[in-house]
Parts: C-alpha cells; sequence; structure tokens
C-alpha cells in the first residue's frame, strides 16, 4: 500500500415523503426544505413513498396524480436530479421485497407499539389492515437498501427509525455484517410544526380544517390569511415560553426561515403585540413558497421531463438496491437462480 490518500466516500443521506397530498410547511421545515441544503454535501436519495400512502384507502386516478404532483413538488422544492438520485418507491420492486424479508424479522410486540400505528388505526377503524401494521418493516427496507449514514426526517418519524436501528442490530447479528447503521437527522427547528388552529396537534396534510395547515402550493394571501386566524393566547408578549403553544410554533415557523434565535425574535417584536408578528410570519413564509410555487407550475406541465426523471432515477435506484438486496439474499439463505 503507498501513501496515496483514498477519496473519501461521501456520506449518504435518504429520506421519503407520501403522496397523500400537497406538502404541508411542516413536511417543508421538518424535511424538504433540509433535503435541498444537503445535496451539496452528500450523496442524497429522496424518494415518494407511494407504496406507504396505501396503507390508508386510496381512489387509484387520485393517486396516480397524487404521485405526479409530489414528484413534481419535490423537484420544485429544488430537489436536483442532477445532484441527487430521486425516484418513485414503487418503480423499484426491491423495496417490496426487503420489506418481506424485514417483516419476517420484527415482532408482533414491536409494531405494537408504534404510536404512528396505534394513531392511525384509531383514525382508520374500518380499516386496520396489515401493511399499516407492518409499515415500519417497510419504512426500513427503503433505507437499508442504500446503506444511508443519515436520515433526515421530521420528529415524528423518530420511532421508526429506532425501530430501523434495531433491525440493523438483530440482522447483522444473525447474518453477519449486512447493513450499515443510519442515524436519524432530526433538525432542531421546524422537526415538529404544529397545526396553527390546535398547536398541540402535528400540522397535518389530512387535517379537516384547512386553516390549520399551510401548503407549500398556498397563495400568499390564504398563506396571510391563514396566520392571522392561527390560534396564540390571550396574552400580548411575543416570547417562547411553557403554555404559550401557539406563539411558540409561530416563532419556531419564524425562526427556522430567518434563521433568527427566540431571543432575536422576541426583542424584534417587542410591545408590538400578536397582530404584527402574525403578519411578519405570514409574509416570510409567503416570500419563501413563492420561488416553488412558481418553479411548480412549470414543472406540473411538462410531463415528458417528469416521466424521464422518475424513470432515470428508479434505473438508477434498482442499481444501487439491488446490490444490497442481492447481499442479503446470498446470507439469509435464498438460493439463487
Ligand atoms: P410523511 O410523508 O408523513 O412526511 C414526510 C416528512 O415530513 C415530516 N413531517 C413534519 N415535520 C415537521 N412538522 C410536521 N408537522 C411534519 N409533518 C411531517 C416527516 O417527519 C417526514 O420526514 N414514513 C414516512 C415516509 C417514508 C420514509 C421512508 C421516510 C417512507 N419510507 C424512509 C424516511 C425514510 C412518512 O410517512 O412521511
Amino acid at each position: 500500500m503507498g501513501n496515496e490518500v483514498k477519496p473519501e466516500r461521501k456520506k449518504v443521506m435518504l429520506s421519503g415523503i407520501q403522496p397523500t397530498g400537497v406538502f404541508t410547511l411542516g413536511n417543508y421545515l421538518g424535511a424538504v426544505k433540509n433535503w435541498k441544503q444537503m445535496q451539496e454535501e452528500y450523496d442524497c436519495a429522496y424518494f415518494i413513498a407511494d407504496l406507504h400512502s396505501l396503507t390508508v384507502r386510496q381512489e387509484p386516478t387520485v393517486l396516480r396524480r397524487r404521485t405526479t404532483e409530489a414528484f413534481a413538488l419535490l423537484l420544485a422544492c429544488g430537489i436536483d436530479p442532477q445532484k441527487s438520485l430521486v425516484f418513485i418507491q414503487s418503480h423499484v420492486q426491491n423495496h417490496a421485497e426487503l420489506g418481506w424479508i424485514l417483516m419476517c424479522a420484527s415482532q408482533f410486540g414491536e409494531l405494537s407499539r408504534m404510536t404512528q400505528f396505534k394513531d392511525k388505526s384509531s383514525r382508520h377503524a374500518d380499516n386496520v389492515n396489515a401493511g399499516l401494521f407492518t409499515y415500519p418493516s417497510l419504512m426500513a427496507a427503503d433505507i437499508l437498501l442504500y446503506q444511508p449514514d443519515f436520515v433526515p426526517v421530521g420528529a415524528d418519524q423518530k420511532q421508526h427509525l429506532e425501530f430501523t436501528r434495531d433491525l440493523v442490530v438483530r440482522m447483522n447479528n444473525l447474518y453477519g455484517n449486512i447493513f450499515r447503521m443510519p442515524e436519524p437527522y432530526i433538525p432542531k427547528n421546524g422537526s415538529k410544526v404544529m397545526s396553527l388552529q390546535e398547536p398541540l396537534k402535528k400540522m397535518s396534510k389530512s387535517d379537516e380544517n384547512p386553516n390549520a395547515f399551510i401548503t407549500i402550493l398556498d397563495e400568499p394571501e390564504v398563506i396571510l390569511r391563514k396566520f392571522k386566524r392561527a390560534v396564540t393566547d390571550s396574552e400580548t408578549e411575543v416570547v417562547y415560553r411553557e403554555g404559550k403553544d401557539g406563539i411558540n410554533n409561530l416563532m419556531t415557523i419564524y425562526s427556522a426561515i430567518t434563521g433568527r434565535d427566540y431571543d432575536a425574535i422576541a426583542r424584534e417584536f417587542e410591545g408590538q403585540g400578536y397582530g404584527t408578528f402574525k403578519t411578519a410570519v405570514g409574509e416570510c413564509v409567503a416570500e419563501e413558497l413563492r420561488p416553488i410555487r412558481e418553479r411548480y407550475k412549470e414543472l406540473i406541465e411538462d410531463k415528458v421531463y417528469l416521466q424521464e426523471t422518475w424513470t432515470k432515477g428508479a434505473d438508477m435506484a434498482e442499481k444501487i438496491s439491488g446490490r444490497t438486496l442481492s447481499k442479503v439474499r446470498r446470507k439469509i439463505g435464498l438460493l439463487a437462480k
């Protein structure tokens, strides 16, 4: 061995998002905004988790449309297919296959403890299907196929990441070194954006009250109106403090976009009351989302480009994930053709 310096392997990042509607400000601040920034430094892979969305009943034409829209939204948010691998989960069948293998390593007890399962099964009591239950095993497969170092997600996905890490230990102990151990990457600010109407609840695109969430395609007037209506408290001071959930949420949003910390924000709005603050938050959100909305309008018209891009992405994703899957198949004792 000479003493030449080996080029260092870039760290790998991977994450996914479901095509269940236009992304919310929560998806954006908790995940997609960071995904964009990471492209410069890391080898990134991002995908639309359409298989995961089947755990809730979907209308076929709507699912197809939303998957296309979600793909265009990712690109509009600045995910660049020249820099990152961007694809649609169901185009790469390796996900489903490793998902099954990992389901066979997942225990009933641990899957029963997943808060998202408990939450979704109570909200969709008429459709508590097996996929909803084994959802975290498929998510683990999505991740482990690409051997990432980090998985950038919002706080609500942390438990699924911990489950994935448990599976890594289990599989590596049983079969030797198969998977790299992934670390969650949860942003300090914006990892849990709350509903504008019920600030103790997570902001979610499936909320029945449209005033509770901002989508990244909302027009500026709509954004301003929703922030003006945001639920706060009966005080007047803009300060981050326990019990001021509505104001805390607005401060988190403002901070995640402007980069200012809570003290600086409190000083900026000292003596000005909530009205001025709400308008300022609304304006900065509208400004942040403006270029995304404009880019999206162009992209969604260009179906040929979208299709070419996801086809290329799928081909590449299949190659990369195929390497891991072959190794897994061999190690666990599945017979080669
Ligand atoms: P999904 O589609 O629910 O959300 C996508 C990303 O947005 C984050 N997020 C939020 N962050 C802050 N505040 C909020 N209110 C908020 N709401 C959502 C989520 O944490 C997530 O990072 N299971 C995943 C999709 C998935 C995946 C994966 C992610 C499938 N396979 C593999 C990572 C790796 C999901 O349902 O995300």
